[in-house]
């Protein structure tokens, strides 16, 4: 195998993983032939199938299991190398690859700015993906740190309540209940509603929400971004629930066009959490990062109005806590 590059490996790892040569070319901003080639490349040179194809699935060939446990290794080396390489430099240089879900870019991206600003030698990785692809990355080991909500229990890791999440029901500021008060859960069910992709942690909060009140909501349609349901709500096609972040710092709606509705039951107190897999060693940098993050509601000024200083966080190491809301 001396042909074989660290980037066939790094192919070859994420088709492993994620089971598909599409999820994995989009992951590594890869075309398809492009991640196909460089693994049968890395077949020819180990001179055995890696995977097999049955139906439409792939899967690994024992030698495919074999290898994807050796590259599992080699990169686990790698990172510890890189990591002390940059604890060596200080915080003058390094990496930080943070992985957040799609509705904390508001916030992280803030963050990352600042952080940056005061550490300019550092280089940043952030992946913007749902709550369930970023628990993927976090059970894989694949970045340094991670924003999303609440953990389920079976994820073995260190996750902390840093910052409120509210999630409120949104509509256009022209919508007849823009401006009633009190308005009873179930009068929501009536409307078009529009829903989060599955997979979102919002649409799961929400979904619990409305289940918990025998409520089933008239869903006209899915989209798979906060922007996209902020502009459908605009032009009149229905409402959702969405996070409150997701309205701060807009751009592409001006203040005014969407309203959070007077909804009884609302808002759905969500809470922020860092998360890092138990047992983890985090590298200077990381560090450094987490402590922003913990001071994030002192950072973000209007975005912290709903701050959760002052009153009991949420905390567990490992497999304890609560369920996700
Ligand atoms: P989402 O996650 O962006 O996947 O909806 C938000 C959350 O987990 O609260």
């Amino acid at each position: 195998m001396r042909h074989s590059t660290l980037r066939q490996l790094q192919v070859f790892e994420a088709v492993a993983r994620l089971k598909s040569f599409t999820r994995a070319s989009e992951e590594l901003f890869l075309t398809q032939p492009t991640a196909s080639m460089q693994v049968k490349k890395l077949a020819e040179d180990v001179g055995l199938p890696l995977f097999e194809q049955i139906g439409k699935k792939i899967y690994l060939t024992d030698a495919g299991h074999e290898l994807h446990r050796t590259c599992l290794a080699v990169f686990e080396h790698l990172d510890r190398f890189a990591m002390i390489a940059s604890d060596m430099k200080g915080l003058k240089a390094g990496k930080l690859r943070l992985a957040v879900v799609t509705t904390a870019k508001y916030f992280a991206s803030r963050l990352l700015g600042m952080f940056c600003q005061k550490y300019p030698g550092i280089e940043v990785a952030l992946k913007v993906t749902n709550h369930e692809r970023v628990l993927e990355r976090l059970m894989s080991n694949q970045d340094d740190l991670y924003v999303l909500g609440q953990l389920p229990d079976e994820v073995d890791a260190v996750a902390e309540a840093f910052l409120d999440n509210p999630l409120v029901v949104l509509a256009s500021a022209r919508h007849p209940l823009a401006h009633v008060r009190d308005i009873p859960i179930e009068r929501i069910g009536e409307e078009p509603f529009i829903l989060r992709e599955a997979g979102s942690g919002t649409r799961r909060a929400t979904e619990r929400f409305f289940s918990r009140h025998d409520l089933k909501l008239k869903v006209r349609m899915e989209l798979g971004s906060n922007e996209a349901i902020k502009q459908a709500i605009i032009g009149g096609l229905g409402i959702s629930v969405l996070s409150r972040h997701a309205l701060a710092l807009d751009t592409e709606a001006p203040r005014g066009q969407l309203i959070p509705l007077d909804v009884q039951g609302f808002p759905i107190e969500r809470l922020w959490y860092y998360a890092y897999p138990s047992g983890k060693q985090l590298s200077l940098i990381a560090q450094a990062f987490l402590e922003y993050l913990q001071q994030a509601p002192r950072y973000l000024g209007g975005l912290s109005r709903h701050s959760i200083a002052g009153r009991p966080r949420p905390s567990r190491q490992g497999a304890g806590g609560g369920k996700a809301p």
